[in-house]
């Protein structure tokens, strides 16, 4: 079994990153800037932001937070939107998912500029990802992208199985390795809530992604010997042995699968870390962009 590094496979990214952004800089051109834009004070996105920012420095994209309060009306978030969208120093922007439940998501998504959408959950980015026209394609999605070709793992023909079909993960990992491309080409079966046999057909996966959402679902008897296992879940365990209180766990049991698997990415430290750097290097593209 060999383990999939996300961190060295991300920090080796973001060096590219880092050396576009400082020949734009010696080109007299501003450097991109990314702006996050965090709703209420749930702590799991308060840490993501924080990473994003932290990440955004250490390439040299500037970076800003609006930090705003859970009782912030949909009307006051589109209002931001249209500001961002209209401002001249800001390259890209995200807004941190999950909203509080009185704010109808798509209609923030759907009011983003889709030049500015980092995050590529716009319609416009979809439909073009969809087509296999340049895009601003979703991070996470994208960051599994790079961890398959960092690590030289064939998708061409291969069975790849999709647990969970969100529009910031399952779906769009599915289109994309499915497309006639160079990390495509592979027969995706996409799993979710209302399929049959499971565990029949994740057998018979030579890649597994796991974004389904429920801790440890994956177990080592669904799986068979040599399969590539990504896990994008992230779950916070109680443990009071530690001194944060709690531990990461993720939507694989990676204990038991880790025994029959060729490649698997670790929670955390898999695929976290490239969704980071791909918000990167699609702000450095929004960016580029806006400079032509
Ligand atoms: N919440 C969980 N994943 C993401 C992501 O990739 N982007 C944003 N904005 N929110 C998220």
């Amino acid at each position: 079994m060999k383990l999939i590094d996300g961190k060295e496979a991300a920090a080796k990214l973001q060096k590219t990153i880092a050396a576009e952004v400082a020949k734009m800089i010696d080109n007299d051109l501003k450097a991109p800037h990314l702006v996050a834009i965090l709703v209420g004070d749930e702590p799991a996105s308060q840490t993501y932001v924080n990473a994003k920012e932290k990440a955004s420095r250490a390439v040299g994209i500037t970076s800003s937070v609006y930090r705003l309060s859970e009782k912030t009306t949909e009307n006051e978030l589109l209002n931001l939107v249209d500001f961002l969208n209209q401002d001249e120093e800001v390259d890209g922007f995200i807004v941190q998912l999950p909203l509080p439940k009185h704010i109808q998501v798509e209609r923030i998504l759907n009011r983003i500029d889709y030049r500015k959408d980092v995050d590529g959950f716009h319609p416009m980015n979809i439909g073009k990802m969809v087509l296999g026209e340049e895009a601003l394609l979703p991070a996470t999605p994208q960051g599994i992208l790079y961890l398959l070709e960092y690590y030289k793992i064939e998708t061409k023909g291969k069975n790849v199985v999709v647990l969970g079909r969100s529009n910031i993960v399952g779906t769009p990992i599915s289109i994309l390795l499915s497309r006639k491309a160079k990390l495509g080409d592979a027969t995706v079966t996409l799993c979710h809530s209302r399929t049959e046999n499971i565990a029949q057909i994740t057998k018979s996966a030579d890649i597994i992604i796991a974004a389904i959402g429920q801790a440890e679902f994956l177990k080592a008897d669904m799986v068979k010997e040599g399969v590539v296992v990504i896990d994008v879940g992230i779950h916070r365990i109680e443990d009071l042995k530690l001194e944060k209180g709690y531990r990461l766990i993720g939507d694989v049991d990676f204990k038991g699968v880790s025994k029959k698997a060729s490649f698997i990415t670790p929670v955390p430290g898999g695929v976290g870390p490239m969704t980071i750097a791909a918000l990167l290097k699609n702000t450095l593209l929004a960016a580029k962009k806006r400079g032509q």
